[in-house]
This record gives C-alpha cells, sequence and structure tokens, in this order.
C-alpha cells in the first residue's frame, strides 16, 4: 500500500511558542540559565556522565529538602508522578489512608489511592481551611492508617500549611507522613529530617523553575521498610521503586539496569535549577518570597481587593489568592489580562473554582518588577471588564 495521509499543513509550519508572562501557579518562566542546561546535547540515560548528573540532582534535593535520605530520586514525570509513586509503594490493597483534603491536592490523592484498592478516610475543609494537630491526631487515631496526606503548599486555595509536630504524630501512631510542597519547595520553609516527614516531593515547574516533567521525591528509613517489606506488587511498573531506587543508584546494587529511559534534557535543566536555589541559598529564598509577598499583598489591597486568606501566616508565598471580586466575571478580567498584558493569572482550582483567582510569583519571577506589572495589568482589567449586571 501507499502513502495515503499527506503530512498536514501545520506540522510543516515552523513552531511558534509565545513570550509569556506566567503568573499564574505554573510552570512558572523559566531562566536563560535553565533553558541552556537544557538544550545541552542528549547523553545516554544510562552512561556514566549521567549517573553523575543523576548523583548531583540527589545530592540538590538533599539540600532542598534538608533531608539526608540516601532513597532521594526524580521522578520521569510531573508533581502527578510523584503523587502516585509515593502512594502506589507506600501503601497496598486494603490498607487505610487518610487524607487531608482543602483544596484539590488531597481530592487527587484520595482518588489515587481509592483507584489502587486502599480504604480512603477523607477529612475535607472548604478551601483556605487548615487542620490542627489535635484534629488530625484524633483522626489518625479513629482510622489507624498506614499513610497520612497533607499538602504544604495548596495551591487552589493558596494556604501555607502549618507541618510541625504532625510528623511526631504520625510516628507515635505508626503512621508514614506524606506531604505535597509542589507549590511550596524553595519558597518556604519545609525541613524533611527534622520535621519528621517520612515522604516528600515536590514539582520542577514552580519555584524551582525548571520545565514541567521531572519532580523530586524522598522517602526515609520509615517509608523504605514499609514500601520494600509489601506483600503484593505496586500496580505500576513504571513507578516501582525498587527499579527506581536502582535507577537512581540508590539500592547498593554495583550495576544500574536498564528500567526506562528517564527525561535526559528534562534531568539536565533540573540540575540547573537546583544549583541555582543552592547558589541562592535556601534562607535567601525563603525570605525573598515572603517579602515579595508582602509588598504584593499591599498593592492588592491598595487596588480594593480581598486576599483569601485572612491569616497572613498562613499564606502561600509563592501563590497569592485574591477574592473574586463583586461584580466582576473572573474569566473576563483573566482573558483580559492575557490579552492585553500578555499574563497569565489563573482562577481556582477543583473546589477553589469560582472563589479565587490566582497570582504566582516563584523563583525567577519573584522580583518587585513583576509583582509591579501584575498589579498593573489586575488594575487595568479591573477598570476595563464591565461589571456583570448583578
Ligand atoms: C497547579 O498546577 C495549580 O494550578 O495550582
Amino acid at each position: 500500500s501507499s502513502v495515503s495521509i499527506p503530512p498536514p499543513a501545520c506540522i510543516l509550519r515552523p513552531l511558534e511558542v509565545p513570550l509569556r508572562y506566567l503568573f499564574g501557579p505554573g510552570p512558572s518562566n523559566v531562566p536563560p540559565r535553565v533553558l541552556a542546561a537544557g538544550s545541552k546535547p542528549i547523553i545516554g540515560h544510562l552512561h556514566a556522565e549521567m549517573y553523575e548528573i543523576m548523583n548531583d540532582i540527589k545530592k540538590g534535593i538533599h539540600y532542598a529538602f534538608q533531608t539526608e535520605n540516601n532513597m532521594t530520586i526524580a521522578m520521569s514525570g510531573s508533581g502527578h508522578a510523584a503523587m502516585e509513586c509515593a502512594v502506589f509503594n507506600t501503601v497496598e490493597p486494603g490498607e487505610n489512608v487518610l487524607v487531608a483534603i482543602n483544596g484539590i491536592w488531597g481530592e487527587r490523592v484520595a482518588e489515587i489511592a481509592d483507584r489502587m484498592g486502599a480504604n480512603v478516610h477523607r477529612m475535607v475543609k472548604t478551601p483556605g481551611g487548615y487542620f490542627t494537630n489535635t484534629e488530625i491526631e484524633q483522626a489518625i487515631v479513629k482510622h489507624k492508617p498506614v499513610l497520612f496526606f497533607l499538602t504544604h503548599g495548596e495551591s487552589s486555595a493558596g494556604l501555607c500549611h502549618p507541618i510541625d509536630g504532625i510528623g511526631d504524630i504520625c510516628q507515635k501512631h505508626n503512621c508514614l507522613f506524606l506531604v505535597d510542597t509542589v507549590a511550596s519547595l524553595g519558597a518556604a520553609p519545609i525541613f524533611m529530617d527534622s520535621q519528621n516527614i517520612d515522604i516528600l516531593y515536590t514539582g520542577s515547574q514552580k519555584a524551582l523553575n525548571a520545565p514541567p516533567g521531572t519532580a523530586p521525591i524522598s522517602f526515609n528509613d520509615r517509608a523504605c521498610h514499609k514500601m520494600f517489606n509489601r506483600k503484593t506488587k505496586p500496580v505500576s511498573y513504571l513507578f516501582d521503586m525498587t527499579h527506581l531506587a536502582n535507577y537512581w543508584g540508590c539500592d547498593g546494587k554495583p550495576a544500574r539496569v536498564y528500567h526506562h529511559t528517564g527525561p535526559v534534557s528534562g534531568f539536565f535543566a533540573l540540575r540547573e535549577s537546583l544549583s541555582i536555589l543552592a547558589e541562592r541559598g535556601l534562607e535567601e529564598s525563603w525570605k525573598k518570597h515572603k517579602e515579595l509577598a508582602a509588598y504584593l499583598y499591599r498593592g492588592l489591597e491598595d487596588l480594593g481587593l480581598k486576599l483569601f486568606i485572612p491569616d497572613k501566616d498562613l499564606r502561600l508565598p509563592s501563590v497569592t489568592t485574591i477574592a473574586i471580586p463583586e461584580g466582576y466575571d473572573w474569566r473576563e478580567l483573566l482573558a483580559f489580562m492575557m490579552k492585553n498584558h500578555n499574563m497569565e493569572m489563573t482562577g481556582g482550582l477543583g473546589p477553589s473554582t469560582g472563589m479565587v483567582m490566582r497570582i504566582g510569583l516563584m523563583g525567577y519571577n519573584c522580583e518587585k518588577r513583576n509583582a509591579d506589572m501584575a498589579l498593573h495589568a489586575l488594575e487595568d482589567a479591573l477598570k476595563n471588564c464591565k461589571k456583570s449586571k448583578a
């Protein structure tokens, strides 16, 4: 037979990608240094130089997470890959899992745990709500979970959840503590080892400013003990930590054997972004995000806008949520800024949809001039978007 489907005209046109201000919850703009790292020549995923780069990434994650865990890798995939990896490896079908839901990420983990056959118990608050340590301990005592999930940086609500003390509660009740820092890592303090967090993950595309598609994750000894002494195999072959531990040189075996082909360029970029964070220093990065967020809050309030999280200390410094101003259609405001300012901000996500608009100024984007630009665009949108009939 012969070729009957012609080459499509669209694919013959050169690739066009606009330069855009990515001031939403991610992906964020990628600095030239990280873009350049990602465009270096490809090497084999099993070459010695690649192993060295992966070892460097592991060390970079140690610093970013403040951990010494040997079982520290980057997933070939986005934050969701890390989320599934954590749940698939540490939980067996029929086991109890407790999930704190105060936005979309808890909902996702509950769904993932449901799908693999765990007994999922949900603690639910409306977006913006948070859980006290007493509430968490009571729920753990009641449901006896093997795993408790909490989101540190709830990007859908703009909340940074307090972490202190929860790891100790989990340990006391023989439950693993899993924390999502996709939206908070590098922007708000987290100390994996001293806060007794058993499994921690993040994404590449937020405050780390690498392209989407890789996701650091780390497991401590308690988590390793549980996941490497299971009766059943994890439901996912790609995310099986027995294989990934070998691929990342964490299993003490003399040779790494082929499991899957990792995103080589994505790992180059991730390494560069971890290098930038290490150069800047965590304290400096946390301080910068906090100060810029405070500057943004003042500007938003000057525009007559209301912050969605009333308590300043609970606000996520990387992603700020504002209540949708009365009489406006949030979709119109966002579309106006995209069209006239080439700028992305977003609406809510999952349960916060229709409740908030979100501004993310993360890592490379965490600069006063960007906050000024975002405020200017919002002011313009508020002036020009007709109030809908109430
Ligand atoms: C994450 O991707 C978000 O929109 O918060």
